[in-house]
C-alpha cells in the first residue's frame, strides 16, 4: 500500500497556494490506485507545541542530566518519527514567511531531527535516507537570480539542509513564486511571470507524484 504523508504549513486556508499545490498532488496520488493511501497532517489546523525540553533532540541514551522531557512529549515525537517512517513519500507545503519557514514546520523539523535516532551519531541508523520528499515552496515575490531577492530564500534551505542532507531524504523542490502579483500593486507588473510560474509548478507536481507514486 503506497502511503503519502501530506503535510501543510500555510495559516492561509481558503487561497493558499502551497496548499493548492500538496493537495494537487495527494488528489494525482489517490489517482494512481485505491491502494494509494494519504495521512495528512495540518501543522496551522493542528499545531504542535514548541519543543518542552531541549532533550528530544538527543535519543534518550544521549541526554544529559537535567535533560527530562515529560512524557506526552516524547510520546508526541515517536508518534511524528513512525508517521514519517511509514510513509513512501512526503509531501510538504512550505510557504515563505518572512523569508523564512512558518512556525509550525519549524516546530514539526524540531520534533523529527533527533540525533542517534533520526540522524547517524554514536550509530550508523540513518532510517529516512532516500525516501522521497517534495517541498512545495509559495513565495509572494520573485527570488530568481539577477533579482535583487536572490540569495534571500530562506525558506527551502534549512529544509534541505534538514531533509536532504541530515537526514539523507531525496528531496524535490518545487517552486510557485510571486504569487502576490494580484495583491500587490508593485508587484501587478509581473502578473504574466506568476501565472507561468503556478502553471509550471502545477506541471510539476503532477509529475512528480505520478513519478514517486508509480515507483513507490
Ligand atoms: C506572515 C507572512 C509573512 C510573509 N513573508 C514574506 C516574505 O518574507 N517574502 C515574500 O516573498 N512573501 C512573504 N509573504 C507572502 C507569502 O510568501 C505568499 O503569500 C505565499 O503565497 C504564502 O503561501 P500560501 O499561498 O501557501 O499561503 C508572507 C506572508 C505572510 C502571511
Amino acid at each position: 500500500m503506497p502511503q503519502l504523508l501530506h503535510i501543510d504549513s500555510s495559516a492561509d486556508v481558503n487561497t493558499s497556494v502551497s496548499r493548492a499545490l500538496t493537495g494537487l498532488f495527494a488528489e494525482t496520488w489517490r489517482g494512481l490506485g485505491d491502494d494509494h493511501t494519504v495521512v495528512r497532517r495540518d501543522l496551522h489546523r493542528e499545531p504542535l507545541p514548541h519543543l518542552t525540553d531541549a532533550g528530544l533532540h538527543y535519543a534518550a541514551r544521549l541526554r544529559v542530566d537535567g535533560e527530562a522531557p515529560d512524557a506526552a512529549a516524547e510520546k508526541l515525537q515517536a508518534e511524528l518519527i513512525a508517521e514519517v517512517a511509514a510513509a513512501d513519500v512526503v509531501v510538504i507545503g512550505a510557504p515563505m514567511y518572512n523569508w523564512s519557514l512558518p512556525s509550525t514546520l519549524k516546530a514539526w523539523i524540531d520534533y523529527i531531527h533527533v540525533l542517534g535516532t533520526t540522524v547517524p551519531f554514536d550509530n550508523p541508523d540513518r532510517p529516512f535516507a532516500g525516501k522521497p520528499v517534495v517541498i512545495v515552496s509559495s513565495r509572494g515575490n520573485t527570488y530568481a537570480p539577477g533579482t535583487p531577492g536572490e540569495g534571500t530564500d530562506h525558506t527551502v534551505l534549512p529544509l534541505q539542509q534538514v531533509l536532504g542532507v541530515s537526514l539523507g531524504m531525496a528531496v524535490e523542490v518545487v517552486t510557485a513564486e510571486l504569487t502576490l502579483a494580484d495583491r500587490l500593486a508593485p508587484l501587478a507588473p509581473l502578473a504574466g511571470q506568476a501565472k507561468e510560474s503556478r502553471s509550471a509548478a502545477e506541471e510539476s507536481v503532477r509529475t512528480l507524484a505520478i513519478e514517486l507514486g508509480s515507483r513507490a
